[in-house]
């Protein structure tokens, strides 16, 4: 792995305007072609947005709270992530899922628009997690300095500009959260926003369970609700991404389990940003009927 790093080089492509990570563009016509099963769930987020942890919410609910089933296997080899490439010898997302036993449990930052259409003729349950945009970005930010996988992100300012316009893997914020909002009434799709699991997470693991259709006693709901804070996950070596080596995931730099808050932006973003900010924000969600909340 460390000489498959050593040589190892970032690109990026782009399918349909969207910018993507390089292997991804590669083997896009394998994931476009993906084959769903209708018992599949999957998990849809802009990156950055909770996706890990509704990984574990969602895992321990169909082992009905099951902590030791739970941690059988770190999160991104349970949930297979279904547009990653990452480098060889690793298995591709493709690969990994279509080795697994259903029920599967599946993972994609990929804007509906591109999403493999077989999710549709299937109509398999999507939980969408969306996660305020300025706090998308300060955790985006981080991630792409310790992820050896994702473009370097510069420096804080020009990281600024790149986001907002949408010059990032997976494209733009605005673009994924308002294309996935507006197929809410077309599919099978659970909304849910990152700043309501922070503020009420037993409300949330409880509309995620009836989502799925189960029915959890109290108790087990509280032992996953006990499963899947902040803390929890942090010293969880099987969600923290400490099984991956430094060379892959530097968290020398910073934490893959990072603050796990609203509103950290308040510490990133300069005066002039946020009114560049706002102001952007709103041209591009005004009348979407999409709230978030940036402060609790
Ligand atoms: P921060 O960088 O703001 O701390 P993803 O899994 O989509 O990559 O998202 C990672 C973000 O979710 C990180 O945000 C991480 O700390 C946060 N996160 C992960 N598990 C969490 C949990 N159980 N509770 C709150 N935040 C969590």
């Amino acid at each position: 792995l460390e000489k498959e790093m050593k040589n190892f080089q970032v690109t990026m492509g782009h399918i349909e305007g969207v910018p993507l990570l390089g292997a991804t563009c590669d083997e896009w016509d394998t994931i476009y072609n993906f084959q769903a099963r209708e018992d599949d769930i999957l998990i849809a987020t802009y990156p950055k947005a909770g996706t890990t942890w509704m990984q574990e919410i969602v895992d321990l609910i169909l082992q009905e709270g099951d902590v030791q089933k739970s941690m059988r296997a770190p999160c991104y080899v349970k949930v297979p992530f279904i547009d990653l490439v990452p480098m060889k010898p690793m298995p591709t997302g493709v690969e990994l899922a279509q080795r697994m036993a259903s029920p599967r449990i599946l993972k994609t930052h990929l804007p509906i628009n591109l999403l493999p259409p077989s999710f549709w003729e299937k109509n398999v349950k999507v939980v969408y997690v969306a996660r305020n945009a300025k706090d998308c970005m300060v955790s985006y930010y981080y991630f792409q300095k310790i992820n050896k996988g994702l473009p370097d992100p510069g420096t804080w300012d020009n990281y600024f500009s790149a986001f907002l316009s949408g010059d990032v893997p997976w494209g733009s914020w605005f673009d994924h959260v308002l294309g996935w909002w507006k197929a809410v009434d077309k599919h099978q799709i659970l909304f849910v926003f990152y700043e309501d699991m922070i503020k009420d997470p037993m409300h949330e693991i409880q509309k995620v369970m009836k989502f799925l259709g189960k029915d959890l006693s109290d108790e087990v709901l509280e032992n996953i609700k006990f499963h899947t804070s902040f803390q929890a996950m942090k010293e969880n070596p099987m969600t923290n991404y400490s099984t991956l080596p430094n060379i892959v995931f530097d968290q020398t730099i910073s934490p893959f389990m990072r603050k796990g808050i609203v509103g950290d932006w308040k510490t990133h973003f300069l005066v002039a940003q946020n009114i560049i900010f706002d102001e952007e924000y709103k041209k591009k969600m005004e009348g979407s009927g999409l709230n978030f909340h940036s402060e609790l």
